[in-house]
């Protein structure tokens, strides 16, 4: 870096250097003219840019300027491929560049903990290994370029009612296992420049002021070097944020909190050299992005295209009982207002004002489909048009196939609320119902939703198509998927459960104003599924493809090995098929009959495209704490000797290979004594059972 940091900040006063910590207006930090120190723009995220000129909110209610809006979370991490939102994330670092934007707010990483949380779509997946390794190579991609990051929302944000005041009731265990990893992979892995702390509290403190939270795991722990940011008017009492490891206080209008910094530091309350640090942290970052300055240009139609081509692979094809993919020369009818104007991305912050949007419907007519289509329902409402009802179902057994194209209303999905059900529309329910009356044999439901729905009709229409929310080139991807020009390839980065109450947070989800129990505790996603035997909609993991693939041969290079060692895991992998297609082989770890343990957990996931009949051998890597869980006696991960499984397949209820490795522990957990201290752990304690065993001698 050019400039010295530390010098600058030697030459700041007080006054000067606490105005740093705190926003200017709704997206700018503050300059200091005097030093020559600039103001730096911030903007929404992630996925495109909501760069806001003037009338500036956070709730994504003015307008910004056009840009292009890719697909959102739940879509892009459903690719499982790193490579692909590496690529999104270079393409949108290229766009900051040419905006002028030194940080992008995103990634969004929190565990969908209950499929109603509001922002999901958003989020990455259930799965903090998943979510983990995409933000990484998210950020990986973004920041190329010099543009920071802000992963958030730092942590246990896992729902939008009373996010500003409920406190998250959860044990160090569910929070090193389930709700942080996503976080600390990112920051291992990409070292994101800023990461963004949540409005909520966790166990009674506010995140903005949580020290454990911003300073001992963050970067104590984990060795984060960036700043951490409040979200939008998430602090409570600055000074303390400051003593937490605090840094920047968003959006502007902060004098009071800075004045309030100045006089704590005055007064012998908060110690200077933790000001210079939080400058030097924040300084850092916003020189890295000036003085690493790209010649871009922000070419809208180019990345509209990158969007689109993105959105293919992250679809997910959920059922095919062999209508997909559909004959180029039938004839096919479009059903439901989606197939002309579709629903593409979520409400809220992340909100992209789309510089253009394909619709599935108009690029199947420009690629020359024989298509006709019906609205039957609007996009916004749950309503039937009851003549265009009684019109699609008279005329569908005319056609050789008929689409419906479902999903969620706009208003069902936003930040800044929970979703009350998991249910379609009622009218989109009665109108698939009828359809199967009329052409039980040809009915495709395309979906456009950014969490699971029940789906009542899932074991009687022909295919289902996941779109999810995908971005402004959704309509491009949806007609070259249905007729075959791209093959599926996107697996769920969520469990699909049968109905809501299955679902482990049903009865502590939301909680109320103040609390919210996390009594499930690590029990979250299929982790709960699969240990309690609950029959699920679709597994963690599960997409179809138009061709067939077969895992096999699951082996490693050791059969065993210990605390700071890692070993390599290869499967091979076979497409049986006869068209080429892409696999995702997810591998699994878990300890042989551990009751407290899940029954598997993502440890690896390599996707890889195969032509017919070829076969590719994939290759992961695994060390101690794949096989670990967080110890909270020992205060750190902990994998105890013995067996483990590893198991691969394409779902994670569908396992296809297995393999056995054994693991020697080198670290020991805390040997409590005391009079509850029983015969039989004294007996087999290796540090107790010598003397044991001596004095029954
Ligand atoms: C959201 C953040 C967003 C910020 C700025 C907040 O309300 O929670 O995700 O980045 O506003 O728009």
């Amino acid at each position: 870096m050019a400039a010295d940091i530390k010098k600058i900040v030697s030459g700041m006063t007080l006054e000067e250097k606490a105005s740093l910590l705190g926003g200017d207006d709704f997206w700018h930090t503050k300059a200091v003219e005097r030093l020559g120190i600039p103001r730096f723009m911030m903007s929404d995220g992630p996925h495109g840019l909501r760069k806001q000129d003037d009338k500036a909110d956070h709730l994504g209610i003015n307008e910004s300027i056009k840009a292009v809006c890719f697909p959102a979370a739940c879509a892009t991490t459903s690719s499982f491929d790193r490579d692909l939102i590496y690529h999104m994330g270079d393409v949108i670092g290229k766009e900051c560049q040419a905006e002028n934007l030194s940080v992008v707010l995103g990634p969004a990483v929190c565990i969908k903990r209950s499929p109603l949380c509001g922002r999901n779509f958003e989020y990455m997946s259930e799965d903090p290994y998943l979510a983990g390794e995409m933000a990484a190579s998210f950020i990986n991609g973004v920041q190329k370029h010099h543009i920071g990051t802000s992963i958030k929302h730092y942590a246990a944000n896992n729902q939008e009612s009373a996010r500003m005041s409920v406190s998250a009731e959860v044990s160090e265990r569910a929070l090193r296992e389930i709700y942080l990893p996503a976080f600390e992979t990112a920051v291992k892995k990409s070292q994101p420049k800023t990461i963004m702390c949540s409005y909520n509290k966790i166990n009674g403190v506010y995140s903005a002021e949580n020290e454990w939270l911003l300073t001992k795991v963050l970067r104590d722990d984990w060795g984060f070097e960036g700043f951490v940011v409040t979200d939008w008017g998430a602090v409570n009492d600055r000074v303390k944020g400051v003593a937490a490891g605090l840094d920047l206080e968003m959006p502007g209008n902060t004098a009071g909190n800075d004045a309030a910094v100045v006089k704590a530091v005055r007064e012998g309350l908060l110690p200077e050299s933790k000001v210079d640090e939080c400058v030097e942290r924040i300084l850092r970052v916003f020189y890295d992005y000036a003085e690493n300055r790209e010649e871009q240009v922000f070419d809208r139609a180019a990345d509209h295209e990158i969007a689109a081509r993105i959105e293919e692979e992250c679809a997910v094809l959920l059922e095919n009982r062999g209508i997909l993919p559909l004959n180029p020369e039938k004839s096919v009818l479009y059903i439901g207002e989606y197939a002309e104007k579709p629903r593409y991305q979520g409400g809220g912050s992340s909100h992209i004002n789309s510089f253009r949007v394909d619709s599935a419907l108009s690029e199947s007519i420009k690629a020359g489909r024989k298509v006709d289509y019906i609205k039957a329902f609007p996009m916004d409402r749950d309503e039937l048009i009851e003549e265009d009802l009684k019109k699609a179902v008279e005329t569908a057994g005319n056609y050789d196939a008929v689409v419906v194209f479902a999903g969620l209303p706009d208003i069902i999905e936003s930040e800044g609320y929970d979703r009350k059900d998991m249910l379609l529309p009622a009218s989109q329910i009665r109108l698939i119902g009828e359809l199967l009356q009329a052409v039980p044999e040809k009915l495709v439901v395309v979906l456009s939703n950014g969490a699971p729905v029940e789906l009542p009709f899932s074991g009687k229409v022909s295919a289902i198509l996941e779109m999810y929310l995908g971005g402004e080139g959704v309509g491009q991807a949806t007609d070259r998927i249905l007729f075959g020009e791209v093959n599926p390839s996107g697996h769920l980065a969520e469990t699909w459960p049968l109905k809501l109450s299955d679902n482990p947070s049903y009865l502590n989800f939301p909680g109320d104003a103040r609390k919210v129990k996390y009594a499930e505790d690590i029990w979250v996603g299929y982790r709960y599924y699969d240990k309690k035997e609950i029959p699920v909609r679709y597994a963690f993991g599960h997409g179809l493809s138009y061709t067939a693939f077969e895992i096999s041969n699951l082996r490693t290079d050791r059969d065993s090995f210990t605390d700071g060692e890692t070993i390599k895991v290869f499967a091979d992998v076979k497409n049986t098929g006869s068209r080429t297609g892409k696999e995702v082989v997810q591998l699994y770890v878990a300890p042989e009959n551990a009751s407290d343990r899940p029954d598997k957990e993502l440890r690896g996931f390599a996707k890889t495209e195969l032509q017919p009949g070829e076969t590719k051998t994939v290759e992961f890597e695994i060390d101690a704490r794949a096989l670990s869980y967080f110890a909270e006696d020992l205060g750190d991960w902990f994998a105890p000797t013995g067996a483990y499984k590893l198991l691969a397949g394409d779902s994670s209820d569908r396992i296809s290979a297995c393999c056995r490795v054994q693991f020697a522990a080198k670290k020991m957990l805390p040997l409590h004594l005391d009079v509850d201290t029983t015969m039989g752990e004294l007996m087999t304690d290796p540090r107790t059972a010598p003397v044991i065993q001596k004095m029954m001698a």
